[in-house]
C-alpha cells in the first residue's frame, strides 16, 4: 500500500467509528448516570429560597425544563431581578471619590450586555469576567 492508501484506509476506519458513535443510543444506565448527575446538582446559598418551591420547580425557575440539558437562560433571571437597567442601578457606584470600581453591569466595553452566567454562576463557584484583563476586587460579589 501507498502512503496515501494507508491514510485513505485510516480515514475511512475513522469515519465508520464516528459513524457509530453517533448511532450509539443511550442506554438504561446512561439515563440512570444522567439522573444521578441532576440530583447531585446544588444551588447557591443566596437562591435557597427557590428550593422552597421545591426541587423540579426550582429548577423550571431558572431552566425551564424540570431536566435541565442547557445552562440557563437570562430572561429568566430577569423575571425575578428586574430590568438590565434596574440591575444596573443596583451596583451604580454612589460616588467617584476615592476610585471606586467600575459598575460591572454597565462597563465601557460591553454596556449592559454581558450575559448573567458570565460572571454568576449557579453550580460553581461565581467569577468576575473582567478579571481576565483587570485587577477589580468587588468585595461584595458573593460567590
Ligand atoms: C424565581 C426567582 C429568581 C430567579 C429565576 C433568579 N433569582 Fe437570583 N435571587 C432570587 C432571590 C429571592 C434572591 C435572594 C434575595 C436577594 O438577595 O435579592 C436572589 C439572589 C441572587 C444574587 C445574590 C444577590 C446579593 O445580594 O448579592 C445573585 C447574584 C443572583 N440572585 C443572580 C441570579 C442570576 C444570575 C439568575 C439567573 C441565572 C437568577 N439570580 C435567577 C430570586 C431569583
Ligand atoms: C461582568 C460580570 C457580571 C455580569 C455579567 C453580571 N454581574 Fe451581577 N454582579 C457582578 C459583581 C462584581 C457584583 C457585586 C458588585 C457590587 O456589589 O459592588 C454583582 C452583583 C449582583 C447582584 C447583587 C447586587 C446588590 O448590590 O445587591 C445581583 C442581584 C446581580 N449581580 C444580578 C445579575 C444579573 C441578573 C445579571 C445578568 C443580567 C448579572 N448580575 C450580570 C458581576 C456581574
Ligand atoms: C438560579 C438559577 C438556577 C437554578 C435554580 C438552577 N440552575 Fe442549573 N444552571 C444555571 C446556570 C446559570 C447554569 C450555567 C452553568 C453554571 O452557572 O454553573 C446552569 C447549568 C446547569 C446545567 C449544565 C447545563 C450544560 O451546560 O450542560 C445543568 C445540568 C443544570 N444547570 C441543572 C440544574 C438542576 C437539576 C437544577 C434544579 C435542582 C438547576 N439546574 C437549578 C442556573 C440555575
Ligand atoms: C479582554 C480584556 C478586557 C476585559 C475582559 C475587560 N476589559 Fe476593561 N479594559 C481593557 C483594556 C485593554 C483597557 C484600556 C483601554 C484604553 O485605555 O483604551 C480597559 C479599560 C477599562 C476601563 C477604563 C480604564 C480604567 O481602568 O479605569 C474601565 C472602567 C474598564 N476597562 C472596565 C471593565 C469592566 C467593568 C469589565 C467587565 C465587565 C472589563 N473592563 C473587561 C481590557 C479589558
Amino acid at each position: 500500500m501507498s502512503i496515501y492508501q494507508r491514510i485513505a484506509v485510516i480515514l475511512v476506519a475513522l469515519f465508520s467509528l464516528s459513524v457509530w458513535a453517533q448511532n450509539d443510543k443511550p442506554t438504561a444506565d446512561d439515563a440512570k448516570a444522567f439522573q444521578q448527575k441532576l440530583s447531585d446538582i446544588t444551588i447557591k446559598p443566596y437562591h435557597q429560597p427557590l428550593a422552597a418551591t421545591g426541587r423540579d420547580a426550582s429548577c423550571q425557575l431558572c431552566h425551564g425544563a424540570k431536566t435541565p440539558t442547557t445552562p440557563a437562560n437570562d430572561s429568566n433571571c430577569l423575571t425575578c431581578h428586574g430590568s438590565l437597567d434596574q440591575i444596573a442601578a443596583m451596583t451604580e457606584p454612589k460616588s467617584k471619590e476615592g476610585h471606586p470600581e467600575p459598575n460591572p453591569h454597565n462597563s465601557i466595553h460591553y454596556g449592559k450586555d454581558v450575559p448573567c452566567s458570565t460572571c454568576h454562576s449557579e453550580h460553581k463557584p461565581s467569577q468576575v469576567y473582567c478579571n481576565s484583563c483587570h485587577l477589580f476586587k468587588y468585595p461584595n460579589m458573593k460567590p
